[in-house]
Protein backbone atom coordinates (compact mmCIF):
# COMPACT_ATOMS: atom_id res chain seq x y z
CA UNK A 1 0.00 0.00 0.00
CA UNK A 2 1.16 3.35 -1.18
CA UNK A 3 1.01 5.18 2.23
CA UNK A 4 -0.60 8.66 2.25
CA UNK A 5 -1.96 9.42 5.31
CA UNK A 6 -0.79 8.38 8.69
CA UNK A 7 -2.95 9.03 11.74
CA UNK A 8 -0.93 8.55 15.63
CA UNK A 9 -2.99 8.10 18.62
CA UNK A 10 -1.21 9.43 21.58
CA UNK A 11 0.86 12.77 21.31
CA UNK A 12 3.75 11.71 23.94
CA UNK A 13 6.79 11.29 24.34
CA UNK A 14 7.35 9.13 21.80
CA UNK A 15 4.03 10.18 19.08
CA UNK A 16 5.43 13.65 19.08
CA UNK A 17 9.14 13.46 18.09
CA UNK A 18 8.75 10.52 15.77
CA UNK A 19 5.88 11.49 13.97
CA UNK A 20 7.80 15.31 13.95
CA UNK A 21 10.89 13.28 12.28
CA UNK A 22 8.68 11.23 9.54
CA UNK A 23 6.31 14.51 8.40
CA UNK A 24 10.21 16.23 7.86
CA UNK A 25 11.51 13.36 5.97
CA UNK A 26 8.06 12.27 4.09
CA UNK A 27 6.87 15.86 2.70
CA UNK A 28 4.28 13.54 0.56
CA UNK A 29 2.71 12.00 3.40
CA UNK A 30 0.28 13.79 5.66
CA UNK A 31 0.80 12.91 8.86
CA UNK A 32 -1.68 13.65 11.86
CA UNK A 33 -0.86 13.16 15.42
CA UNK A 34 -4.33 12.81 17.95
CA UNK A 35 -5.03 13.15 21.52
CA UNK A 36 -7.45 12.66 23.95
CA UNK A 37 -5.20 15.51 26.27
CA UNK A 38 -6.63 18.92 24.81
CA UNK A 39 -3.52 20.98 26.59
CA UNK A 40 -1.14 18.72 25.13
CA UNK A 41 -2.53 19.14 21.70
CA UNK A 42 -2.80 22.83 22.37
CA UNK A 43 0.78 23.44 23.13
CA UNK A 44 1.61 20.88 20.36
CA UNK A 45 0.24 23.50 18.32
CA UNK A 46 1.76 26.56 20.55
CA UNK A 47 3.30 29.42 18.21
CA UNK A 48 6.21 29.71 21.09
CA UNK A 49 8.30 26.72 20.53
CA UNK A 50 9.77 26.84 24.30
CA UNK A 51 6.13 24.92 24.99
CA UNK A 52 6.16 22.44 23.48
CA UNK A 53 4.99 19.30 25.91
CA UNK A 54 8.50 17.89 25.30
CA UNK A 55 11.44 19.04 25.52
CA UNK A 56 13.71 17.64 23.05
CA UNK A 57 17.27 19.29 21.31
CA UNK A 58 16.46 20.19 17.69
CA UNK A 59 12.79 19.08 18.20
CA UNK A 60 11.45 22.54 18.01
CA UNK A 61 13.13 23.55 14.32
CA UNK A 62 11.64 20.25 12.96
CA UNK A 63 8.00 21.29 14.36
CA UNK A 64 8.59 24.75 12.71
CA UNK A 65 9.62 23.04 9.62
CA UNK A 66 6.89 20.42 9.52
CA UNK A 67 3.87 21.90 11.10
CA UNK A 68 0.71 22.79 9.30
CA UNK A 69 2.99 21.78 5.95
CA UNK A 70 2.20 17.81 6.36
CA UNK A 71 2.38 17.46 10.27
CA UNK A 72 -0.64 18.49 12.18
CA UNK A 73 -1.59 17.90 15.82
CA UNK A 74 -5.85 17.70 16.79
CA UNK A 75 -8.17 16.19 19.22
CA UNK A 76 -10.11 14.96 16.70
CA UNK A 77 -9.36 11.61 16.61
CA UNK A 78 -12.34 9.84 15.05
CA UNK A 79 -11.57 12.06 11.51
CA UNK A 80 -7.66 11.13 12.00
CA UNK A 81 -8.35 7.35 12.24
CA UNK A 82 -11.15 7.16 9.20
CA UNK A 83 -8.72 9.49 6.91
CA UNK A 84 -5.66 7.60 7.34
CA UNK A 85 -3.94 4.65 5.58
CA UNK A 86 -1.51 3.60 8.41
CA UNK A 87 -1.77 4.27 12.14
CA UNK A 88 0.41 4.17 14.90
CA UNK A 89 -1.03 3.69 18.56
CA UNK A 90 1.59 4.99 20.64
CA UNK A 91 -0.41 5.66 23.88
CA UNK A 92 1.16 5.01 27.36
CA UNK A 93 1.58 1.58 28.68
CA UNK A 94 1.99 1.85 31.96
CA UNK A 95 2.58 -0.84 34.96
CA UNK A 96 -0.82 -1.58 36.14
CA UNK A 97 -1.85 -0.42 39.94
CA UNK A 98 -4.91 -2.30 40.20
CA UNK A 99 -6.36 -6.23 39.96
CA UNK A 100 -4.16 -9.28 38.37
CA UNK A 101 -0.44 -8.24 38.00
CA UNK A 102 -0.76 -4.95 39.57
CA UNK A 103 2.92 -3.47 40.49
CA UNK A 104 4.19 -6.03 37.57
CA UNK A 105 2.24 -6.17 34.13
CA UNK A 106 1.57 -3.52 31.73
CA UNK A 107 -1.71 -1.34 31.60
CA UNK A 108 -3.48 -2.41 28.00
CA UNK A 109 -6.44 -0.86 28.53
CA UNK A 110 -5.68 2.32 26.59
CA UNK A 111 -4.45 -0.07 23.86
CA UNK A 112 -7.38 -1.77 23.98
CA UNK A 113 -9.82 1.39 24.10
CA UNK A 114 -7.62 2.81 20.76
CA UNK A 115 -7.97 -1.02 18.94
CA UNK A 116 -11.90 -0.36 19.62
CA UNK A 117 -11.75 3.19 18.43
CA UNK A 118 -10.42 2.35 15.38
CA UNK A 119 -12.39 -0.91 14.71
CA UNK A 120 -15.68 1.66 15.31
CA UNK A 121 -14.01 3.83 12.90
CA UNK A 122 -12.69 2.44 9.80
CA UNK A 123 -14.34 1.94 6.56
CA UNK A 124 -11.30 1.34 4.49
CA UNK A 125 -8.41 -1.64 4.83
CA UNK A 126 -5.81 0.01 7.25
CA UNK A 127 -2.43 -0.84 8.63
CA UNK A 128 -1.89 -0.64 12.71
CA UNK A 129 1.23 -0.13 13.71
CA UNK A 130 2.12 -1.02 17.24
CA UNK A 131 4.79 1.79 18.27
CA UNK A 132 3.97 1.51 22.17
CA UNK A 133 5.95 -1.02 24.00
CA UNK A 134 3.92 -4.13 24.13
CA UNK A 135 4.52 -7.65 25.94
CA UNK A 136 4.46 -10.39 23.41
CA UNK A 137 1.40 -11.54 22.05
CA UNK A 138 -0.34 -8.37 22.28
CA UNK A 139 -0.73 -8.43 18.92
CA UNK A 140 -3.13 -11.02 18.82
CA UNK A 141 -5.45 -9.19 21.27
CA UNK A 142 -5.54 -5.79 19.21
CA UNK A 143 -6.27 -8.58 16.07
CA UNK A 144 -8.70 -9.81 17.90
CA UNK A 145 -10.71 -7.29 18.34
CA UNK A 146 -10.22 -5.60 15.51
CA UNK A 147 -11.66 -8.52 13.73
CA UNK A 148 -14.68 -8.91 15.80
CA UNK A 149 -15.51 -5.47 16.34
CA UNK A 150 -14.99 -3.94 12.86
CA UNK A 151 -16.59 -2.70 10.21
CA UNK A 152 -16.05 -6.35 7.99
CA UNK A 153 -12.96 -4.29 6.98
CA UNK A 154 -8.98 -5.83 6.54
CA UNK A 155 -6.66 -5.20 9.06
CA UNK A 156 -2.99 -5.69 9.19
CA UNK A 157 -1.22 -5.18 12.49
CA UNK A 158 2.80 -4.57 12.35
CA UNK A 159 4.83 -4.28 15.38
CA UNK A 160 7.92 -1.38 15.42
CA UNK A 161 8.86 -0.37 18.77
CA UNK A 162 10.58 2.59 18.97
CA UNK A 163 14.18 2.56 20.65
CA UNK A 164 14.76 6.05 21.19
CA UNK A 165 15.85 7.40 24.28
CA UNK A 166 14.77 10.46 25.86
CA UNK A 167 17.29 13.74 25.61
CA UNK A 168 18.56 12.51 22.36
CA UNK A 169 15.43 11.58 20.99
CA UNK A 170 15.86 13.67 17.56
CA UNK A 171 19.32 12.29 17.28
CA UNK A 172 18.05 8.45 17.09
CA UNK A 173 15.55 9.15 14.67
CA UNK A 174 17.67 10.38 12.18
CA UNK A 175 19.94 8.01 12.65
CA UNK A 176 18.73 4.81 14.69
CA UNK A 177 20.92 1.58 15.24
CA UNK A 178 18.23 -0.31 13.58
CA UNK A 179 14.43 0.20 12.75
CA UNK A 180 12.60 -3.11 13.76
CA UNK A 181 9.58 -3.89 11.90
CA UNK A 182 7.31 -6.95 12.87
CA UNK A 183 5.20 -8.59 10.86
CA UNK A 184 3.41 -11.67 9.50
CA UNK A 185 4.90 -13.64 6.62
CA UNK A 186 1.36 -13.86 4.80
CA UNK A 187 0.97 -11.96 1.80
CA UNK A 188 -0.80 -9.15 2.80
CA UNK A 189 1.36 -9.53 6.64
CA UNK A 190 4.41 -8.69 3.70
CA UNK A 191 2.98 -5.97 1.91
CA UNK A 192 2.28 -4.12 5.04
CA UNK A 193 5.72 -4.74 6.20
CA UNK A 194 7.45 -3.20 2.69
CA UNK A 195 5.10 -0.15 3.08
CA UNK A 196 6.16 0.99 6.52
CA UNK A 197 9.49 -0.05 5.47
CA UNK A 198 9.29 2.32 2.30
CA UNK A 199 8.27 5.24 4.80
CA UNK A 200 11.77 4.69 6.85
CA UNK A 201 13.77 4.38 3.63
CA UNK A 202 13.29 7.88 3.16
CA UNK A 203 15.99 8.52 5.51
CA UNK A 204 17.79 5.29 7.36
CA UNK A 205 20.12 3.23 5.22
CA UNK A 206 17.99 -0.28 4.28
CA UNK A 207 20.59 -2.85 6.43
CA UNK A 208 19.51 -0.82 9.41
CA UNK A 209 15.89 -1.48 8.73
CA UNK A 210 15.19 -4.89 10.44
CA UNK A 211 11.90 -7.27 9.47
CA UNK A 212 11.22 -9.92 11.72
CA UNK A 213 8.09 -11.86 12.79
CA UNK A 214 5.35 -10.16 14.88
CA UNK A 215 6.48 -11.72 18.39
CA UNK A 216 10.15 -11.14 17.84
CA UNK A 217 9.89 -7.89 17.30
CA UNK A 218 7.37 -7.56 20.55
CA UNK A 219 9.63 -9.36 22.63
CA UNK A 220 13.43 -7.45 21.20
CA UNK A 221 11.90 -4.28 22.96
CA UNK A 222 11.45 -5.87 26.08
CA UNK A 223 14.59 -7.44 25.72
CA UNK A 224 16.37 -4.18 25.07
CA UNK A 225 15.86 -2.49 27.74
CA UNK A 226 16.05 -4.92 30.25
CA UNK A 227 19.70 -5.36 28.83
CA UNK A 228 20.35 -1.86 29.19
CA UNK A 229 18.66 -1.51 32.36
CA UNK A 230 20.92 -4.02 33.28
CA UNK A 231 24.11 -2.57 32.27
CA UNK A 232 23.68 0.06 34.64
CA UNK A 233 22.73 -2.02 37.92
CA UNK A 234 25.97 -3.81 37.14
CA UNK A 235 27.55 -1.02 36.95
CA UNK A 236 26.00 0.21 40.32
CA UNK A 237 26.81 -3.01 41.94
CA UNK A 238 30.38 -2.61 41.38
CA UNK A 239 30.31 1.27 42.44
CA UNK A 240 29.12 0.49 46.08
CA UNK A 241 32.64 -1.86 46.20
CA UNK A 242 34.69 0.92 44.56
CA UNK A 243 33.53 2.64 47.32
CA UNK A 244 34.46 0.06 49.83
CA UNK A 245 37.75 -0.61 47.99
CA UNK A 246 39.75 2.25 46.93
CA UNK A 247 38.82 1.63 43.56
CA UNK A 248 37.34 4.05 41.26
CA UNK A 249 34.32 3.60 38.99
CA UNK A 250 35.04 5.83 36.17
CA UNK A 251 38.41 3.94 35.61
CA UNK A 252 37.04 0.14 35.83
CA UNK A 253 34.04 1.64 33.48
CA UNK A 254 37.13 2.71 31.43
CA UNK A 255 39.11 -0.42 32.18
CA UNK A 256 36.13 -2.88 30.84
CA UNK A 257 34.40 -0.89 27.76
CA UNK A 258 37.82 -1.26 26.05
CA UNK A 259 37.10 -4.73 25.83
CA UNK A 260 35.20 -4.74 22.73
CA UNK A 261 32.89 -7.54 23.79
CA UNK A 262 31.51 -5.25 26.27
CA UNK A 263 31.70 -1.78 24.77
CA UNK A 264 31.95 1.78 26.37
CA UNK A 265 28.55 2.91 26.40
CA UNK A 266 26.16 2.76 28.98
CA UNK A 267 28.57 2.10 31.99
CA UNK A 268 28.24 5.27 33.72
CA UNK A 269 27.41 4.62 37.11
CA UNK A 270 24.56 7.16 38.76
CA UNK A 271 22.27 7.72 42.10
CA UNK A 272 20.01 4.82 40.03
CA UNK A 273 18.24 4.92 36.31
CA UNK A 274 14.72 6.53 35.84
CA UNK A 275 12.37 6.98 32.98
CA UNK A 276 9.58 6.14 31.98
CA UNK A 277 10.56 2.82 30.36
CA UNK A 278 12.94 0.77 32.33
CA UNK A 279 11.59 -0.44 35.56
CA UNK A 280 8.37 -0.72 33.77
CA UNK A 281 9.25 -2.81 31.48
CA UNK A 282 11.50 -5.39 33.37
CA UNK A 283 8.61 -5.47 36.07
CA UNK A 284 6.28 -6.53 32.58
CA UNK A 285 9.21 -9.06 31.82
CA UNK A 286 9.08 -10.16 34.80
CA UNK A 287 5.01 -10.41 34.99
CA UNK A 288 5.46 -12.35 31.36
CA UNK A 289 8.12 -14.85 32.76
CA UNK A 290 5.84 -15.88 36.00
CA UNK A 291 2.97 -16.43 33.96
CA UNK A 292 4.69 -18.89 32.22
CA UNK A 293 6.35 -20.35 35.61
CA UNK A 294 9.41 -19.20 35.33
CA UNK A 295 10.18 -18.21 38.49
CA UNK A 296 13.90 -18.06 37.79
CA UNK A 297 14.00 -15.89 34.89
CA UNK A 298 11.53 -13.54 36.86
CA UNK A 299 13.84 -13.29 39.88
CA UNK A 300 16.80 -12.67 37.66
CA UNK A 301 15.52 -9.69 36.14
CA UNK A 302 13.90 -8.67 39.08
CA UNK A 303 17.00 -8.25 40.60
CA UNK A 304 18.17 -5.12 38.30
CA UNK A 305 15.20 -3.36 40.07
CA UNK A 306 16.00 -4.64 43.52
CA UNK A 307 19.46 -3.19 42.71
CA UNK A 308 18.37 0.42 41.13
CA UNK A 309 16.42 0.75 44.81
CA UNK A 310 19.13 0.15 46.67
CA UNK A 311 21.26 2.63 44.73
CA UNK A 312 18.80 5.31 45.24
CA UNK A 313 18.38 4.59 49.00
CA UNK A 314 21.81 4.12 49.64
CA UNK A 315 22.44 7.51 48.20
CA UNK A 316 20.37 8.87 50.55
CA UNK A 317 21.45 6.53 53.45
CA UNK A 318 24.93 8.53 52.60
CA UNK A 319 23.83 11.97 52.91
CA UNK A 320 22.26 11.59 56.28
CA UNK A 321 25.04 9.61 57.70
CA UNK A 322 27.62 11.57 56.68
CA UNK A 323 25.53 14.85 58.12
CA UNK A 324 26.17 13.72 61.38
CA UNK A 325 23.12 10.94 61.38
CA UNK A 326 20.61 13.86 61.16
CA UNK A 327 18.82 16.27 58.43
CA UNK A 328 15.95 17.43 60.59
CA UNK A 329 15.82 21.07 59.78
CA UNK A 330 18.44 21.00 57.74
CA UNK A 331 18.48 22.41 53.70
CA UNK A 332 19.82 20.53 51.77
CA UNK A 333 19.99 21.27 47.64
CA UNK A 334 19.06 19.57 44.67
CA UNK A 335 20.40 19.98 41.18
CA UNK A 336 18.41 18.38 38.70
CA UNK A 337 14.79 16.87 38.69
CA UNK A 338 14.96 15.21 35.62
CA UNK A 339 15.64 11.80 35.38
CA UNK A 340 18.53 12.60 33.01
CA UNK A 341 19.84 15.82 31.27
CA UNK A 342 18.37 17.32 28.17
CA UNK A 343 14.75 16.59 29.05
CA UNK A 344 11.61 17.92 30.84
CA UNK A 345 11.16 14.21 32.15
CA UNK A 346 10.73 13.29 35.87
CA UNK A 347 8.93 10.20 35.40
CA UNK A 348 10.83 7.62 37.82
CA UNK A 349 13.11 9.85 38.15
CA UNK A 350 15.95 8.93 41.25
CA UNK A 351 15.33 12.34 42.76
CA UNK A 352 11.88 11.68 43.23
CA UNK A 353 12.76 8.60 45.98
CA UNK A 354 15.93 10.43 47.24
CA UNK A 355 13.59 13.19 48.02
CA UNK A 356 11.19 11.11 49.81
CA UNK A 357 13.57 9.66 51.78
CA UNK A 358 15.04 13.18 52.92
CA UNK A 359 11.25 14.67 53.64
CA UNK A 360 10.91 11.30 55.55
CA UNK A 361 13.93 12.24 57.45
CA UNK A 362 12.64 16.12 57.97
CA UNK A 363 14.93 17.77 55.64
CA UNK A 364 14.16 21.14 54.05
CA UNK A 365 14.94 20.54 50.13
CA UNK A 366 14.86 23.51 47.21
CA UNK A 367 15.65 22.16 43.90
CA UNK A 368 17.16 23.37 40.71
CA UNK A 369 16.59 22.21 37.82
CA UNK A 370 16.46 23.87 33.99
CA UNK A 371 13.65 22.28 32.78
CA UNK A 372 11.68 20.66 34.57
CA UNK A 373 8.24 22.84 36.31
CA UNK A 374 7.47 23.93 39.73
CA UNK A 375 3.85 21.78 38.96
CA UNK A 376 5.52 18.66 37.66
CA UNK A 377 7.77 17.99 40.81
CA UNK A 378 5.28 18.77 43.32
CA UNK A 379 2.67 16.48 41.44
CA UNK A 380 5.81 13.62 41.28
CA UNK A 381 5.57 14.25 45.45
CA UNK A 382 2.06 13.70 45.52
CA UNK A 383 2.00 11.01 43.45
CA UNK A 384 4.13 9.32 46.28
CA UNK A 385 1.22 10.39 49.14
CA UNK A 386 3.75 10.16 51.73
CA UNK A 387 2.55 13.02 53.23
CA UNK A 388 0.02 15.95 52.40
CA UNK A 389 0.80 18.36 49.16
CA UNK A 390 0.96 21.35 51.86
CA UNK A 391 3.38 19.68 53.67
CA UNK A 392 5.36 18.98 50.29
CA UNK A 393 5.24 22.55 49.52
CA UNK A 394 6.32 23.55 52.70
CA UNK A 395 9.33 20.92 53.04
CA UNK A 396 10.38 21.60 49.53
CA UNK A 397 10.88 24.96 47.21
CA UNK A 398 11.60 25.02 43.97
CA UNK A 399 14.22 27.88 43.54
CA UNK A 400 15.00 29.99 39.31
CA UNK A 401 18.87 29.53 39.99
CA UNK A 402 21.27 27.57 41.65
CA UNK A 403 22.75 30.34 43.75
CA UNK A 404 19.51 31.43 45.47
CA UNK A 405 19.35 27.82 46.02
CA UNK A 406 22.18 26.89 47.48
CA UNK A 407 22.32 29.76 49.87
CA UNK A 408 22.81 28.59 53.46
CA UNK A 409 22.49 25.16 52.53
CA UNK A 410 23.99 22.10 54.53
CA UNK A 411 24.59 20.12 51.12
CA UNK A 412 24.16 20.30 47.35
CA UNK A 413 23.29 16.62 45.79
CA UNK A 414 23.72 16.38 42.49
CA UNK A 415 20.74 13.71 40.72
CA UNK A 416 20.96 15.12 37.09
CA UNK A 417 23.78 15.23 34.63
CA UNK A 418 23.15 18.79 33.41
CA UNK A 419 26.14 20.00 31.19
CA UNK A 420 25.91 23.27 33.03
CA UNK A 421 26.48 22.28 36.61
CA UNK A 422 29.92 21.60 35.60
CA UNK A 423 30.13 25.95 34.79
CA UNK A 424 28.78 27.16 37.83
CA UNK A 425 30.73 29.49 40.25
CA UNK A 426 30.87 27.14 42.96
CA UNK A 427 33.62 29.32 44.86
CA UNK A 428 30.52 31.85 45.06
CA UNK A 429 28.70 28.49 46.35
CA UNK A 430 30.96 27.39 48.59
CA UNK A 431 30.94 31.00 50.56
CA UNK A 432 26.93 31.09 50.78
CA UNK A 433 26.73 27.68 52.32
CA UNK A 434 26.84 26.65 55.78
CA UNK A 435 30.21 24.71 56.68
CA UNK A 436 31.45 22.21 56.58
CA UNK A 437 29.96 22.27 53.38
CA UNK A 438 28.95 19.55 51.65
CA UNK A 439 28.74 17.80 48.09
CA UNK A 440 26.92 14.39 47.03
CA UNK A 441 27.60 13.94 43.26
CA UNK A 442 24.76 11.39 42.31
CA UNK A 443 26.15 11.38 38.69
CA UNK A 444 30.11 12.08 38.65
CA UNK A 445 29.94 14.89 37.09
CA UNK A 446 32.03 17.41 39.45
CA UNK A 447 35.75 18.05 39.17
CA UNK A 448 36.31 16.89 43.02
CA UNK A 449 40.05 17.91 43.10
CA UNK A 450 38.76 21.77 42.41
CA UNK A 451 35.64 21.74 44.88
CA UNK A 452 38.39 20.19 47.52
CA UNK A 453 40.34 22.85 46.89
CA UNK A 454 37.60 25.36 47.11
CA UNK A 455 36.36 23.50 50.60
CA UNK A 456 33.99 21.15 50.04
CA UNK A 457 33.99 17.83 51.21
CA UNK A 458 32.97 16.38 48.12
CA UNK A 459 30.93 12.57 48.06
CA UNK A 460 31.02 11.06 44.62
CA UNK A 461 29.31 8.25 43.52
CA UNK A 462 31.60 5.16 42.75
CA UNK A 463 34.56 7.18 43.98
CA UNK A 464 36.92 5.04 46.78
CA UNK A 465 39.88 6.88 46.39
CA UNK A 466 39.24 8.42 49.95
CA UNK A 467 38.61 5.02 51.34
P1 LIG B 1 3.16 9.56 27.14
O1 LIG B 1 2.41 9.32 28.40
O2 LIG B 1 4.12 10.69 27.05
O3 LIG B 1 2.12 9.76 25.93
C1 LIG B 1 1.03 8.95 25.71
C2 LIG B 1 -0.14 9.80 25.23
O4 LIG B 1 -1.21 8.95 24.82
C3 LIG B 1 -0.72 10.74 26.30
O5 LIG B 1 -0.61 12.08 25.88
C4 LIG B 1 -2.17 10.27 26.44
O6 LIG B 1 -3.10 11.34 26.66
C5 LIG B 1 -2.42 9.63 25.08
N1 LIG B 1 -3.54 8.69 25.07
C6 LIG B 1 -3.79 7.66 25.92
N2 LIG B 1 -4.90 7.01 25.55
C7 LIG B 1 -5.38 7.62 24.44
C8 LIG B 1 -6.49 7.40 23.59
N3 LIG B 1 -7.34 6.39 23.82
N4 LIG B 1 -6.69 8.24 22.55
C9 LIG B 1 -5.82 9.26 22.32
N5 LIG B 1 -4.74 9.52 23.08
C10 LIG B 1 -4.52 8.70 24.13
O7 LIG B 1 3.89 8.18 26.79
P2 LIG B 1 5.24 7.99 25.96
O8 LIG B 1 6.43 8.24 26.83
O9 LIG B 1 5.12 8.71 24.66
O10 LIG B 1 5.20 6.42 25.71
C11 LIG B 1 4.27 5.83 24.81
C12 LIG B 1 4.65 4.39 24.59
O11 LIG B 1 5.95 4.32 23.99
C13 LIG B 1 4.75 3.55 25.86
O12 LIG B 1 4.31 2.24 25.57
C14 LIG B 1 6.22 3.54 26.17
O13 LIG B 1 6.62 2.39 26.88
C15 LIG B 1 6.83 3.52 24.78
N6 LIG B 1 8.18 4.10 24.69
C16 LIG B 1 8.51 5.23 25.36
C17 LIG B 1 9.78 5.80 25.22
C18 LIG B 1 10.18 7.05 25.94
O14 LIG B 1 11.34 7.39 25.89
N7 LIG B 1 9.29 7.76 26.60
C19 LIG B 1 10.70 5.20 24.36
C20 LIG B 1 10.32 4.05 23.68
C21 LIG B 1 9.06 3.52 23.84
C1 LIG C 1 15.50 4.08 27.41
C2 LIG C 1 16.23 3.32 26.29
O1 LIG C 1 17.60 3.73 26.26
C3 LIG C 1 15.58 3.59 24.95
O2 LIG C 1 16.21 2.83 23.94
C4 LIG C 1 14.12 3.20 25.06
O3 LIG C 1 13.47 3.48 23.83
C5 LIG C 1 13.44 3.97 26.18
O4 LIG C 1 14.13 3.71 27.41
P1 LIG C 1 15.46 6.59 28.25
O5 LIG C 1 14.82 6.01 29.47
O6 LIG C 1 14.81 7.74 27.59
O7 LIG C 1 15.64 5.46 27.14
O8 LIG C 1 16.96 7.06 28.61
P2 LIG C 1 18.32 6.27 28.84
O9 LIG C 1 19.39 7.04 28.20
O10 LIG C 1 18.22 4.85 28.50
O11 LIG C 1 18.53 6.41 30.41
C6 LIG C 1 17.69 5.73 31.33
C7 LIG C 1 18.21 5.98 32.73
O12 LIG C 1 19.44 5.29 32.95
C8 LIG C 1 18.48 7.45 33.05
O13 LIG C 1 18.05 7.75 34.35
C9 LIG C 1 19.97 7.56 32.92
O14 LIG C 1 20.51 8.61 33.68
C10 LIG C 1 20.40 6.20 33.45
N1 LIG C 1 21.73 5.79 32.98
C11 LIG C 1 21.94 5.57 31.65
C12 LIG C 1 22.75 5.61 33.88
O15 LIG C 1 22.57 5.80 35.08
N2 LIG C 1 23.98 5.22 33.42
C13 LIG C 1 24.24 5.00 32.11
O16 LIG C 1 25.37 4.65 31.77
C14 LIG C 1 23.17 5.19 31.18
Amino acid sequence: MNIKKICCIGAGYVGGPTMAVIAQKCPLINVTVVDINTDRIAAWNSNDLSKLPVYEPDLDSIIKEARGRNLFFSTEVDNAIDAADMIFISVNTPTKTYGKGKGLAADLKYIELCARQIARVSRQDKIVVEKSTLPVRTASAIKSILDNTGNGVQFQILSNPEFLAEGTAVKDLLEPDRVLIGGDSTKEGKGAIQSLVDIYANWVPKDRILTTNVWSSELSKLTANAFLAQRVSSINAMSVICEKTGADINEVSKAIGMDSRIGPKFLESSVGFGGSCFQKDILNLVYIAKSYGLNEVADYWEQVILMNDYQKNRFSDNIVSTLYNTVSGKKITFLGWAFKKDTNDTRESAAIQVADNLLNERAYIEVYDPKVTEERIYADLEHLNSRNPEENRELLKIRQNPYQASENSHAIAVLTEWDEFKTFDWQKIYDNMKKPAFIFDGRGILDTKTLEKIGFICYQIGSGTKA
